[in-house]
């Protein structure tokens, strides 16, 4: 393997060794962190992240409960399950997998998740808390982006950070979490002009656009550490990112590949989200 290559399944391995062993300590005194992820529908690559999402808790020993609802489902039935769960002493994290069939307003039932249990991070009040730098959950996504930067050695501070894609769950936050970190940063969308001007003078290019192979070497600064959220097919059906791998490389520093690189990062900081909100339960003697 290339040593330029920042390999996500190593360093997600790592962190969930440290969480396993958090986890059976806290077991140990009695309280076993419990995540209840919901499952609306029949998409197959939700299903594919929600199976990811219930093996990995197991592997670290979190109990993880499924709640599969139809296509079909009214709001009130699913934010009903949300009160249940927000009201269950067992449960620590709750999940709702996004995308949600159009009759259920996203933003309703995010808001009705106790943002003491969302451990996804997307409650305004931990948005809020987040961009205040307050302690919160953070986005799982750009918050394990963080720690493959912190992991690899990538010196943030000072650095100009070049963010593509500006939605809630990754753009928006991975440019206040490096903002935190003193990186100068840039955000870059479908309407900014001349983008390869602007990336180019990233020395973090972070690349969240949901299209294939889009940012080639021409977006790319020599010695620019490059991170790629992407998970799409390519023409012939494999498995690619945003940016294309084999034209970046020549140019980048570091780089994570996909899969393998920011995708098993995302799954880790979802566990120790769910293994911190036990531990607070814990602490304020309300883990059952
Ligand atoms: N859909 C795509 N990514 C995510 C995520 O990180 N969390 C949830 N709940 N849904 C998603």
């Amino acid at each position: 393997m290339s040593e330029k290559l920042i390999d996500g399944v190593a360093i997600g391995k790592e962190i969930r060794s440290e969480i396993k062993k958090n986890v059976s300590a806290l077991i140990e005194k009695g309280c076993t962190p419990g995540l209840a992820v919901i499952l609306v529908g029949d998409n197959p690559a939700s299903r594919t992240y929600v199976k990811n999402k219930q093996k990995s808790s197991a592997e670290v020993g979190i109990k993880s409960e499924l709640i599969e609802l139809p296509m079909t489902v009214s709001q009130q039935t699913l934010l009903d399950h949300i009160i249940q769960l927000n009201n269950d002493t067992s449960i620590h994290g709750i999940l709702v997998q996004l995308p949600l069939p159009k009759q259920i307003d996203e933003n309703i039932i995010i808001q009705s998740i106790d943002p003491e249990k969302d451990v996804d991070g997307f409650h305004p009040i931990n948005v809020g808390k987040m961009i205040i730098g307050q302690d919160s959950f953070l986005s799982c996504t750009p918050y394990g982006i963080i720690k493959l930067l912190e992991r690899t050695g990538t010196e943030m501070s000072g650095k100009h950070a070049v963010i593509v894609g500006r939605s809630n769950i990754v753009g928006k936050p991975m440019g206040q979490l490096l903002l935190q970190r003193d990186a100068t940063v840039t955000y870059c969308h479908s309407k900014t002009k001349n983008l390869s001007t602007l990336t180019k003078q990233a020395d973090i290019l972070i690349v969240a656009i949901g299209r294939a192979n889009y940012i080639t070497d021409e977006h790319v600064k020599e010695g620019a550490v490059v991170i790629d959220v992407g998970m799409n097919r390519d023409a012939n059906g494999k498995l690619c990112g945003d940016v294309d791998f084999s034209k970046a490389i020549e140019k980048a520093s570091a780089i994570t590949p996909v899969p393998g690189g920011v995708g098993p990062m995302t799954i880790t900081m979802l566990l120790k989200n769910t293994l911190h909100s036990a531990k607070k339960y814990y602490a304020q003697g309300s883990c059952k």
